[in-house]
């Protein structure tokens, strides 16, 4: 047995005692042989990510485990790691943060639209040791959102490192869907964490310039912390709620059938909640931090059968100028793939026999708030590279910088730009669900996966915090700038390829 293997085992039986839901079994842990394409769907799904329906303060503790990190909780007298916060809407969120690592850190509630001091922006640190106490109202429709570390400069480590959970923010609408199609969160309805590791000692976060540049990518994909697993399913429709919670890889996710064909599925939310109606697809892309709330069925497989949910192949885009120079004149230029693009199963869904009763498709799931009609002029951000460092407007991050301002109440247009030589950027904005107007110039990949004469995705229909803007592209957005707040809030605009992010691609935006 290697020296690695060892540690593996080691590491795993250290998360196995920690009894850490999310994380692979001993057996699960990956090793490099595993890095090869392909494989067998040998474990079980981790359907066991605890839902914890949070209806008194919380006392969330930031704890490390050998590399891996986890939130750690207490509610009615159970111990929960990573818990699911389940949050009604309207109802007021208390948790309290206690740092129990060796390292500053600090909790973003990402998708919440809340004020900033509850925000957990990093621009106020907890140290080792602190805690801090977060309350605030939840405003946001019902959806996924997920919560996690955004200390500036070791958030991409910190997430990696297993310091993350989910949200589930539910209201009228969402208890509707749930009853019309006779879903069991857990069992007709589940959640699905994708992430991407490297093989080896797996919660080691150690990037290269190249990954620092580029992002890091794993080649072992997982769902729910396990390798491949897979799924028994009944002949019946089911609903999928996947977070993308790598740290920089893409994935264009699609069902394919045992028999080889595409099985297609029903796009019911977005990032931000609720379609009003379902789209009908057959792919989406999922960049880091997006969601999709999606319904599947399986009623028309043969038990026995079953369904692999992939990632299918497509150009990575990652043209980036001359990384090793820094040098912004230089003409000469490396295209890097890494693996980013290359295809890979994540799952398999085996049908089993049962009942293939399905009730019928809700007509309407629920209501978006209405576009809002803007005044005045379109805001331009560039995403771009220069002197070694990805940029927005040409600026790398600095808390001390002064900020774009945005008027409180103000309805603005801003049209993400992307440079053509460029990589893809997934940028997330603070504080506001926003819509997708359009998309310009997008690569033929991408523009066929249109829906609308304005070159929208299936995705784009639906609220977004987050949205990935490609090479040459041009997204325009619209944000309704209303806050709760009466004092000025300083909100972030950045990439969440978590280390474009880190090393700087990010902006504050100032609600005055
Ligand atoms: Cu999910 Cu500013 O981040
Ligand atoms: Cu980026």
């Amino acid at each position: 047995m290697s020296a690695s293997r060892r540690d593996c085992l080691r590491l795993a039986a250290a998360a196995l005692a920690a009894a850490i839901p999310v994380r692979p079994s001993a057996d699960a842990m990956p090793t490099a042989d595993e890095c090869a394409a392909g494989g067998a769907f040998a474990r079980p799904l981790a359907t066991a990510q605890p839902r914890v329906v949070v209806d008194s303060p919380l006392t969330l503790r930031a704890t490390k485990d050998g590399e891996a990190l986890a939130y750690a909780t207490s509610l009615r007298d159970r111990a929960y790691v990573n818990p699911t916060l389940v949050l009604r809407r309207n109802s007021t969120f208390a948790a309290t943060l206690v740092n129990a690592l060796d390292e500053p850190t600090v909790t973003h509630w990402h998708g919440l639209s809340v004020d900033t001091r509850n925000d957990g922006n990093g621009e106020a640190l907890v140290a080792p040791g602190e805690r801090f106490d977060y309350s605030f109202a939840v405003r946001n429709r019902a959806a996924l959102y997920w919560y996690h570390p955004h200390p500036h400069g070791a958030t991409a480590r910190q997430i990696y490192r297993g310091l993350f959970g989910l949200i589930e923010v539910e209201d009228d609408d969402e208890i509707a869907l749930r009853r019309a199609l006779d879903l069991v969160p857990g069992s007709t309805q589940l959640n699905l964490v994708v992430t991407d590791r490297r093989a080896g000692d797996a919660d080691r976060y150690a990037p290269a310039p190249e990954d620092e540049l580029l992002g890091w990518y794993g080649c072992l994909p997982q769902v729910n912390g396990v390798l491949r697993p897979f799924h028994e399913v009944t002949r019946r429709r089911h609903r999928l709620r996947i977070l993308n919670a790598a740290n920089a890889r893409t994935i264009r996710l699609a069902f394919r059938r045992d028999d080889g064909m595409a099985l297609p599925f029903l796009l019911a939310g977005t990032d931000g909640g609720l379609l009003e109606r379902f789209v009908a697809c057959r792919e989406v892309l999922v960049s880091p931090a997006e969601r999709v709330d999606i319904v599947i069925d399986f009623g028309d497989m043969s038990a026995g059968g079953f369904a692999v949910m992939e990632s299918r192949a497509f150009k990575p885009m990652q043209d980036v100028p001359a990384a090793a120079s820094t040098d912004a004149g230089h003409a000469h230029r490396v295209s890097v793939a890494m693996n980013d693009g290359a295809p890979f199963d994540l799952m398999q869904f085996r049908v089993r026999g049962g009942a293939m009763t399905s009730p019928p498709l809700p007509a309407q799931l629920s209501t978006l708030p209405p576009v809002p009609a803007t005044s005045g002029d379109e805001r331009p951000f560039r995403l771009g590279f220069a002197k070694g460092r990805w940029r927005i407007n040409d600026r790398v991050y600095d808390m001390t910088a002064t900020a774009v301002e945005v008027a409180r109440g103000a309805r603005e247009t801003w049209i993400l730009r992307n440079y053509f030589t460029s990589a893809p950027h997934a940028m997330h904005l603070h504080g506001f669900q926003f819509h997708v107007l359009e998309r310009e110039t997008s690569p033929d990949e991408v523009a066929k996966l249109a829906v609308d004469a304005r070159g929208r995705l299936a995705t784009d229909l639906g609220m977004k915090d987050t949205v990935l803007v490609w090479p040459g592209e041009s997204v325009r957005i619209a944000i309704d700038f209303a806050t709760a707040a009466s004092e000025p809030q300083i909100f972030l605009l950045h990439c969440h390829n978590l280390e474009h992010e880190d090393a700087g691609m990010m902006l504050r935006i100032r609600v005055t």
